[in-house]
């Protein structure tokens, strides 16, 4: 009975001959938070573009709540807050005007809630915008969207210029979106950020999406890192299945390191147990090792630009 908020079908976007989009597909449901990462120029901010409809698309599909973004982009945007990552403020207005202002386009009203961000962010509202820090103003984007009643919240990454307290304080509020039901598309390089928040991410390398699901799915695609002390030799664990770099210890017999396949873990564990063992240190894939897998693989069609 899941619904989708967001559906993507072969999303593509090239810039003259350039394509930055060569297929992106991925699906947001209610009430999640998905993860959107990849190295830099990967797409992420150009995927967003087009789902907010300030870029059209040059082929594939793509819906909010089932309405074209192109075509139904207004009526869209009566239900979705957005955050980019560079936030651009008018000079001239404080930042409780921009915050007005910001409400404002989106039909919402200063609340008590709008006060107790800009509290809670540890904002000066006084201050003209042109004198705020890169992380004043995206807390100035921020506290207009987390105050903004939406049915989904896209934020580009929206925390570079956080200090950790902030990050922290960004943190509770996306949990306190989904704990309302509502749905969540984050962009982040801040991989700890997506591991605690999301329940599913989309990895994009150049212009494509190259894995998505649940942080679990995707450790079953990678290695888990173990450490092994036994009673018994346990050199015939190099040969099982899914068993790589097997390394016994210089020093102590029967004690060895290596990588086993995710999936294969329970066998070897079994085999483990048969030699009795003494102790046993495992390392699950970090979402930062994924991410480093994708991105350091298939070189081809890389474009390393600055
Ligand atoms: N208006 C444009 N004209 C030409 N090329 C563009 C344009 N906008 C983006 N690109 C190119 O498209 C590619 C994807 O850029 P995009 O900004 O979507 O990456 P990103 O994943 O958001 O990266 P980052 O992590 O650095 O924010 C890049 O190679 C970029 O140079
Ligand atoms: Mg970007």
């Amino acid at each position: 009975m899941t619904q989708t908020v967001l559906s993507i079908q072969h999303l593509q976007k090239h810039f003259g001959k350039f394509q930055a989009l060569s297929d992106i597909t991925f699906d947001v449901n209610a009430g999640e938070v998905f993860g959107f990462i990849g190295p830099n120029g990967a797409g992420k901010s150009t995927t967003i573009r087009v789902l907010l409809g300030i870029l059209k698309a040059s082929g594939g599909q793509a819906t909010i709540f089932n309405q074209d973004v192109w075509s139904q982009a207004v009526s869209i945007h009566n239900r979705i807050a957005y955050v980019p990552g560079d936030v651009y403020l008018w000079p001239n207005l404080t930042g409780g005007e921009m915050i007005d202002f910001l409400l404002k386009l989106n039909h919402q009203k200063h609340t008590a809630k709008t006060d107790a961000l800009i509290k809670e962010f540890e904002l000066d509202p006084k201050k003209k915008s042109r004198t705020y820090s890169k992380g004043n103003r995206q807390k100035v984007a921020l506290i207009a969207a987390f105050s903004t009643e939406a049915d989904f919240y896209i934020f580009d990454e929206p925390t570079s210029g956080l200090d950790p307290l902030m990050e922290e304080i960004f943190q509770k509020h996306v949990l306190a979106l989904k704990e309302n039901g509502k749905s969540v598309l984050l962009s982040s390089h801040i991989l700890s950020e997506v591991e605690r928040m999301c329940d599913r991410i989309g990895i994009i390398k150049a212009g494509k999406i190259v894995e998505t699901g649940t942080l679990d799915e995707m450790r079953q695609l990678t290695r888990t890192q173990i450490t092994v002390a036994t009673q018994q030799p346990l050199d015939a664990v190099a040969q099982l299945a899914g068993v790589h770099g097997f390394t016994p210890d210089a020093t102590t017999a029967n004690k060895a390191t290596f990588a086993v396949d995710t999936a294969q873990v329970g066998a070897v564990m079994s085999q483990l147990a048969d030699y009795q063992i003494v102790t046993l240190q495992s390392t699950p894939p970090t979402l930062e090792d994924l991410f480093m897998r994708y991105y350091n693989a298939e070189g081809e069609g890389d474009s390393h630009e600055a």
